[in-house]
């Protein structure tokens, strides 16, 4: 009931769409919805009274999607409601269900994925087409395309900054979790010669599988120095999706020594507040030192299919129900910080 959830109410739309599709308005939406004022705890699905405004006229560049899976990322987690907004999620795929006027790339009845700043577990989304790309639906399932997103395209960029090619050595740390598996399989299909990982034992197997030549355990201390002892000034990218995610993990200055001198490059994914700021302001925190800030865009997102269907790869996922308890399962998961690839919720 309404006073034991929190009910959000989206205004209904009061679109007119083109003829040639019969389309029933929804009257309402299931959505992962921020509890309380700043949001910080698990989500509560909750039932809405209906879907996202949509109208043509003033939502130009913008479509509805009706949401068929979501993936869910730590950000999720980490970002109040007041910047992230209501409901929970970046990542979806979907079916448009209506354009704005001046698009002119999409159409309705499209497969698209990509992010979505309105949140995407949720039965619908609107989103900038700028932001999401279409894909086939012979080549990849509505789950397969929601868990692309943020990871892949967050490794794509972060390998291009590392200036990984043809024959490169790299090193990506934190590599069985979902930006750690999605840079295996670009540096593979990038033509890496040396994919070294680094996770945990137990997952030594799924990252050789997944590409990587060689696997480094983070959790038996000699291997972790040795390799670093014996990788001085060798390694020309690495990806490290590990420093600064919240459990104390901390790469960065061990990753520095490892880099080919003049041309290698240390990329991160998180670190410190005082990384944030300065990575945010400069755009690069010292000499060969990264810091990513995904940068969602259709011409990445197009590379990451064709990157992946290269080399014939699929991401890894963990499907979950778009129900109460699925949700609840997947977010204590991805706190977990002991997931393998990517958490994919199933809404259709
Ligand atoms: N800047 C950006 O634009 C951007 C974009 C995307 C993500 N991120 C950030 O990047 C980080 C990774 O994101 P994600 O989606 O890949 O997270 P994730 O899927 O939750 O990562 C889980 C993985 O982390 C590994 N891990 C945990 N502790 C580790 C340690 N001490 N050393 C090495 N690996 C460790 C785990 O491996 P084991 O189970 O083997 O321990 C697990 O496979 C997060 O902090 C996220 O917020 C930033």
């Amino acid at each position: 009931t309404p006073s034991e959830r929190e009910l959000v109410i989206i205004p209904a739309s009061h679109t007119s769409l083109p003829k040639k599709k019969q389309y029933t308005e929804p009257t309402q939406m299931r959505a992962a919805i921020r509890p309380g004022f700043f949001g910080g705890n698990l989500p509560s699905l909750s039932t809405t009274q209906a879907k996202p405004i949509f109208t043509p006229s003033t939502n130009p560049n913008d479509v509805l999607v009706k949401v068929k899976s979501a993936a869910i990322n730590p950000v999720d987690y980490k970002l109040p409601k007041f910047v992230a907004g209501p409901i929970f999620g970046l990542d979806f795929s979907g079916v448009v269900e209506n354009v704005g006027e001046s698009v002119t790339d999409f159409a309705i009845g499209d497969a698209v994925f990509g992010t979505t700043p309105t949140g995407s577990l949720a039965d619908y989304t609107v989103v900038d087409t700028k932001r999401i790309a279409k894909f086939r639906e012979e080549d990849w399932s509505f789950l397969e395309a929601a868990a692309l997103p943020t990871a892949y395209v967050t490794s794509l960029q972060g390998l291009k900054v590392g200036k990984v090619s043809e024959g490169s050595s790299v090193l990506i740390i934190g590599a069985s979790g979902g930006c750690g598996l999605a840079a295996v399989h670009l540096a593979k299909a990038m033509g890496a010669d040396r994919i070294i990982a680094i996770c945990s034992g137990k997952n030594a197997q799924l990252v050789t599988e997944a590409g990587a030549t060689e696997v480094v355990y983070y959790n038996r201390n000699e291997t972790l120095q040795a390799f670093f002892d014996e990788n001085e000034g060798k390694i020309q990218c690495v990806y490290d999706a590990a420093t600064g995610s919240g459990r104390g993990e901390e790469y960065t200055e061990t990753s520095m020594s490892l880099l080919i001198p003049d041309s290698g490059e240390y990329v991160q994914l998180n670190g410190s507040t005082s990384v944030w700021v300065k990575g945010l302001m400069l755009k690069r925190l010292a000499q060969h030192q990264h810091l990513i800030v995904t940068d969602m865009n259709t011409a990445d997102l197009e590379e990451v299919l064709l990157s992946l269907k290269e080399i014939n790869v699929k991401p890894l996922m963990n499907v979950m129900p778009f129900t109460e308890e699925g949700i609840k399962e997947g977010f204590d998961l991805l706190k977990s910080r002991r997931t393998k690839g990517k958490i994919v919720f199933d809404l259709s």
